[in-house]
């Protein structure tokens, strides 16, 4: 029987949320916005444990709870998300077989609901390949110069809005990630590296409230979606 393990990512600065800390560390509804992450994964007993990847001189993060959870681990993170994401895998090979299966998730996505969680796993599994939610794009999308003039409309047909979770065999996306990252590409998720390894990588449509807590707007969002998830709506 293959398991299934996750990595957060959560070593991040927030630089464009500008705050005091790292965003990850915000509290919002109640709690930071890492252990709602952290509550989300747990959610599910599906996953068997979860890497949590830190800055390790990070004194904050003795104030997550679930950071005690049995089923939680840390490691320390690198210079880029890519990084980050590679440290956790590398940790993970102390406990996982190359065979199982491994779910990304960005610490700043704190609404993830456990219904959706548990769609994505149980289609990953059933399908035995790798995949990532996302949501189509519903705006009118332009590419623009850099002056600020429209170049082109793009057919929004063909575009999605890639989310985390993301979810690959540990040892294919552990080779994907050191590949991409020798080679230099700039990489923001997994399923960019996945491609670039030349793997197939399904989408999987996910909820509106999914949304990465980025710059200071996003934070009533993720209050607003929180507080309906807890309401049980
Ligand atoms: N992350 C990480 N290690 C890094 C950079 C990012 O673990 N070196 C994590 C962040 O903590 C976050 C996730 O990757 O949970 C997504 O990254 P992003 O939203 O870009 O967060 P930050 O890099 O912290 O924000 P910014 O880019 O605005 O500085
Ligand atoms: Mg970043």
């Amino acid at each position: 029987m293959t398991s299934v393990w996750a990595v957060v990512p959560a070593a991040g600065s927030g630089r464009r949320m500008a705050a005091e800390v790292p965003k990850q560390y915000l509290t919002v509804a109640g709690a930071s916005l890492l252990e709602h992450t952290l509550r989300a994964l747990l959610a599910s007993p599906q996953i068997r444990g979860v890497v949590v990847v830190m800055d390790p001189s990070d004194r904050r993060a003795d104030q997550i709870a679930s950071l005690s959870d049995p089923r939680v681990f840390t490691a320390a993170g690198g210079d880029e998300r890519a990084d980050s994401v590679l440290a956790g895998l590398q940790y993970l090979q102390s406990m996982a077989r190359d065979d199982d299966w491994v779910l990304v998730h960005d610490a700043a996505r704190p609404c993830l609901p456990i219904a959706a969680l548990t769609g994505f796993i149980n289609q990953v599994l059933a399908d035995q390949r790798g995949a990532i939610l996302a949501q189509p794009v519903t705006d009118t999308i332009k590419r623009c110069s850099e002056s600020g003039l429209v170049l082109e409309t793009l057919d929004r047909n063909q575009l999605w809005r890639a989310q985390t979770p993301q979810m690959f065999g540990v040892q294919a996306l552990r080779e994907a990630l050191k590949a991409a990252i020798q080679s230099g590409a700039s990489i923001t998720d997994e399923a960019a590296a996945m491609s670039l390894a030349g793997y197939p990588v399904q989408i999987i449509a996910g909820p509106a409230c999914n949304v990465k807590v980025t710059v200071p707007e996003d934070l009533k969002l993720a209050e607003l979606y929180l507080k309906s998830l807890h309401a049980g709506h």
